[in-house]
């Protein structure tokens, strides 16, 4: 397997090393070269290995922000923009109240981050089972002045320590949800520099999704809003998931720019008192 789009690749590495912008670089004239051709030399023996991009340049563009990136933390997806997009028209609804959220599986922080750069009314705990992840989250919160809206756990979200008693208004995630076989046959990029916690969702790939459904449905409030990610082929499974727990509301599922269904939307039933919205 060769590198994806390995020529758009090779013109964004030399913009990077020669700090120009990859639209004005057939404008540059005479670029200083100074130590270009080793930043070239080490990045690319790193890509020869087959080390994301991403990860060599230490930070990539997410949502219109640039997010820090270590090894040890998933490569944000351009798929995950679109859980973001829906994520913030439905918490719009809400105008200036209050929310509390909840991002399952933080990873490098692009959604938490994201969402708390975008509205002031929120309060976030992020939780991710990674201590790179969680390192990682606090860097980009840090950077961005957003530290005191955002408490970050590591821990499994099924244990919730140190966490026990919080309800939410709104859970977030990006779960792992490729299956064993899948992770197998994936680009090496993905397969030998991602962490496979963050990838793999058990045997059929929809196993924590599961449990991330059984969840929310204990820790949302009435009216409250999952918004999560999956896999290409698993929207049959996550409405089945949904709507066989019985406290959703009938599930929405959103495509992304490929027109492949992406996210699910789900909001559990309301009752009597305590609702949001
Ligand atoms: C697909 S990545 C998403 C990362 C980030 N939210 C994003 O969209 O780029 C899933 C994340 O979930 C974390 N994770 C996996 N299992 C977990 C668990 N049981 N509890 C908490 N976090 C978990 C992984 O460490 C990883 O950071």
């Amino acid at each position: 397997m060769g590198v994806e789009d390995a020529d758009s690749e090779a013109r964004f590495i030399t913009s990077w090393v020669c700090k120009v912008p990859p639209g004005k670089m057939a404008l540059t004239g005479d670029v200083e070269i100074e130590g270009v051709f080793q930043h070239l030399e080490e990045i690319l023996s790193r890509r020869r290995k087959r080390e994301p991009l991403q990860l060599i340049l230490g930070r990539w563009e997410f949502f219109g922000r640039d997010f820090f990136l270590e090894p040890g933390v998933l490569v944000p997806r351009q798929e995950t923009e679109v859980l973001l997009e829906v994520s913030l028209q439905r918490l719009r609804v809400f105008g200036e109240k209050k929310l509390t959220g909840l991002d399952v599986g933080s990873g490098s922080g692009v959604i938490c981050v994201t969402l708390l750069a975008e509205m002031d009314n929120l309060q976030m705990l992020a939780v991710d089972v990674a201590e790179k992840a969680v390192q990682v989250t606090e860097k980009n919160a840090r950077h961005y002045g957003l530290s005191n809206r955002l408490r970050i756990y590591r821990g499994d979200f099924r244990v919730t320590a140190g966490w026990e008693n919080m309800v939410f208004d709104f859970i977030v995630a990006n779960p792992p949800y490729l299956s064993k076989e899948e992770l197998v046959t994936a680009m090496p990029e993905v397969r030998d520099h991602e962490p496979q916690e963050a990838l793999v969702g058990g045997e059929t790939g929809t196993e924590h999704i599961e449990d991330l459904v059984w969840f929310s449905g204990d820790r949302l409030v009435p009216g409250g809003f999952l918004f999560f990610e999956f896999g290409y082929d698993q929207k049959e499974r996550v409405v089945e998931i949904i709507e066989g727990d019985g406290r959703f509301e009938k599930c929405e599922i959103i495509r992304d720019l490929a027109r492949i269904p992406r996210v699910a939307i789900a909001r559990k039933r309301r009752t009597a008192g305590g609702e949001t919205g």
